[in-house]
C-alpha cells in the first residue's frame, strides 16, 4: 500500500487546511496574505514553514454564468494539489484540518474528506518500476484526520478509501504499462494474481481453441496477426446473500492498436497501449468493489484481448466476418477493430443474463475530437440506466456528457453484402455515434442468428457504452498534474455499482 491513513491526527504531521476566501480575510492579515499570495482563491497552495501548516484556498471566482454542472468546487482536484504544491519537498505525512463544506452534512464532509485523500494519493502515484532515480519515483503519503474531524465515520472511510486508492491506481497502472509487459499472453496471470485468495471471486478464461469453437469471429480476426493470441476472460465477483441483480461490465481490451494493415502513421500510434483502457477501468472498478462487501449483485467483468497488429495473415478491410452473435460485418477499415471486439464480448454479456450492461473503451478519435480529452461520452438505449449513471458521474465529478445515439445515423452502419459495416458512411463525422449505435446491435438479441446460441426469449438488454478515448489517457498534465493514464469513471462505476446494490 502506497499511503497509510490514521484516524488519529499525528503530531509532526503537516497541518493541511482547507481555507475559503472569507476565512483568509477574516483570520490572516492583509500583509500576510501578501507575503504567501494567498486570498483562498480555488487551487492557491500557501506552505508556512514556522507553523508546519499547509493551507489551499477553495473559493472558486464566479465565472461567466453558463449551466456547467461540472464547475462545482472539486476535493479530489484541492487533494492533489497539495501534493503537487509540495512535490519537490520531503513533507509526506498530513492531518487533514477544517473539513467543514459549509451547510452540508456530515455525509457530505465525509465525501469530501475521501475525494480530498484520494486526490493526493492519487497525485502522488506514477508507474515507476522502471526509474531509476528516487526523487521522480511515487512518493509514500500518511494521511490523518484531525482531531476536530474525528467524528466523521473513520473506520468505513479508510475501507473505501482503500478500495479506491487501489482500484484507481490498478487502472493506472495497467494503462501506462508498455504493450510487452501487459498484453493477451500477461493479462491472465495480472488478473489472478490481483484477486488472488479472494473466494468471492471467481475467474474464467477463454483461450483462442475454444473462441474459434464457439465462433467469435469478430474478435478472433483482430487479434490474428499478433504473436500474443487473444484471450477473454471472465471474471465474477459474488454478493454476499442471495444473487437478486446481475450487472456486466465489458471493457475494450486492445492491449496494442497500430491500426493493423489500416497502420496509423504520422505520431498516432504512440500511446496505443492505452486502448485497453476501458479494460483497465473495469479492472479497477472489479478490484474495488472486490474490496468492499455487495449485499445481492452479482459483478461479471468481461474482456476480449488481442493486439490489433499487420502480418501476413492479418485481417483486410473487404474481409466479411461472422460475429458470435450470427450479424455479418463488413471490414471497412481495420483501425475501427475496437467495436468487433466488443461486438463479441457485449454477445458473451447478453448470455449473463444481467439487469444492466456497461462497457467502456477508448473507441474513437472522434469523440477526442468531439469532446476533448476532459470528458467521456454516454451513450445507451436506456433512459432509466442513462440517467442514473449521468447523476453518479455529476456527484464523483467525474466529466460525462450524454451524447443521443440518434436513429437518424443508423443507416450509416447498415451494409449492401454484410448485416454492418464496422465504420460509418461518412467515415469522418460522428464517429462517436455510429460507433455506439453498431454496438446497439450487439445487445439485442432478437437481431442475433447464431443457432448455437439457443436464446429461449431473446430480449434487447438495457446497455450503457462509455467512449472513454479522451478521457482514459491525458497526453500532457491533467487537472490533477498527472500525465498519462487517469484513472476517471472508475470512482463512479464503483459508485454505481454500490447504488443498485443498495435499491
Ligand atoms: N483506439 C482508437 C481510438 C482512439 C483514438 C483512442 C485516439 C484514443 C485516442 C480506435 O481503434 C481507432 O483507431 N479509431 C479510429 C478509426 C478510424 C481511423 C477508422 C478513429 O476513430 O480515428
Ligand atoms: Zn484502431
Ligand atoms: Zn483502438
Amino acid at each position: 500500500m502506497q499511503y497509510t491513513f490514521s484516524p488519529k491526527a499525528l503530531t509532526e504531521a503537516t497541518q493541511v487546511y482547507l481555507v475559503s476566501k472569507d476565512t483568509a480575510e477574516k483570520h490572516l492579515s492583509q500583509s500576510l496574505r501578501d507575503s504567501l499570495k494567498f486570498s483562498g482563491k480555488y487551487k492557491q497552495v500557501a506552505y508556512l514553514p514556522e507553523s508546519n501548516s499547509i493551507y489551499i484556498g477553495v473559493t472558486k471566482e464566479s465565472s461567466v454564468k453558463s449551466l456547467d454542472v461540472w464547475n462545482e468546487v472539486d476535493f479530489y482536484e484541492l487533494g492533489a494539489a497539495v501534493v503537487n504544491a509540495v512535490a519537490k519537498t520531503s513533507i509526506d505525512t498530513f492531518t487533514l484540518q477544517g473539513f467543514a463544506v459549509a451547510g452540508k452534512s456530515q455525509n457530505v464532509r465525509q465525501e469530501a474528506l475521501l475525494r480530498f485523500a484520494l486526490g493526493m494519493h492519487q497525485a502522488a502515484w506514477k508507474l515507476d518500476i522502471y526509474l531509476a532515480d528516487d526523487k521522480k519515483k511515487s512518493k509514500s503519503l500518511t494521511l490523518s484526520l484531525a482531531e476536530s474531524e474525528s467524528a466523521l465515520k473513520t473506520l468505513e472511510m479508510e475501507r473505501e478509501l482503500a478500495a479506491l486508492a487501489t482500484g484507481v491506481t490498478l487502472t493506472r497502472e495497467v494503462v501506462d504499462l508498455p504493450p510487452e509487459a501487459f498484453n493477451p499472453s500477461t493479462v491472465v496471470d495480472r488478473i489472478r494474481a490481483e484477486f488472488e485468495g479472494q473466494t468471492s471471486v471467481e475467474i474464467k478464461v477463454l483461450y483462442k481453441d475454444e473462441l474459434e469453437k464457439m465462433g467469435m469471429g469478430a474478435f478472433l480476426a483482430v487479434g490474428r496477426a499478433s504473436v500474443n493470441p487473444p484471450v477473454l476472460s471472465h471474471v465474477i465477483i459474488k454478493p454476499q446473500g442471495e444473487v437478486k441483480k446481475r450487472i456486466a461490465l465489458v471493457g475494450k481490451g486492445l492491449t496494442y492498436d497500430c491500426g493493423g494493415l489500416d497502420i496509423k502513421v504520422g505520431g498516432f500510434m504512440k500511446t496505443m497501449k492505452m486502448d485497453m483502457g476501458g479494460s483497465a477501468t473495469m479492472f479497477g472498478t472489479m478490484k474495488a468493489l472486490s474490496l468492499l462487501d455487495l449485499e445481492h449483485t452479482e459483478v461479471h467483468w468481461i474482456s476480449a484481448f488481442a493486439e490489433n497488429m499487420v502480418g501476413g495473415n492479418a485481417y483486410k478491410s473487404d474481409d466479411i466476418l461472422t460475429s458470435y452473435s450470427g450479424q455479418t460485418i463488413e471490414v471497412i477499415n481495420t483501425d475501427a477493430e475496437g467495436r468487433l471486439t466488443l461486438a463479441d464480448a457485449l454477445t458473451y454479456a447478453t448470455l449473463q443474463n444481467p439487469e444492466y450492461i456497461i462497457d467502456a473503451a477508448t473507441l474513437t478519435g472522434a469523440c477526442v475530437r468531439a469532446l476533448t480529452e476532459h470528458f467521456t461520452a454516454l451513450m445507451g438505449n436506456d433512459q432509466g440506466l442513462i440517467d442514473m449513471l449521468q447523476e453518479t458521474f455529476v456527484e464523483e465529478q467525474e466529466k460525462t456528457i450524454h451524447v443521443p445515439m440518434s436513429e437518424v445515423l443508423r443507416e450509416q452502419v447498415q451494409g449492401d453484402i454484410a448485416d454492418l459495416l464496422n465504420l460509418g458512411k461518412d467515415a469522418g463525422m460522428g464517429g462517436h455515434i455510429t460507433a455506439g449505435l453498431f454496438l446497439s446491435h450487439f445487445v439485442d438479441q432478437t437481431l442475433f442468428r447464431n443457432p448455437e446460441l439457443d436464446i429461449q426469449s431473446p430480449k434487447a438488454y438495457k446497455w450503457a457504452h462509455l467512449d472513454i478515448a479522451g478521457s482514459a489517457y491525458n497526453k500532457g498534465k491533467n487537472p490533477i498534474g498527472v500525465n498519462g493514464a487517469t484513472g476517471q469513471t472508475v470512482r463512479s462505476l464503483v459508485r454505481f455499482v454500490q447504488k443498485i446494490d443498495q435499491q
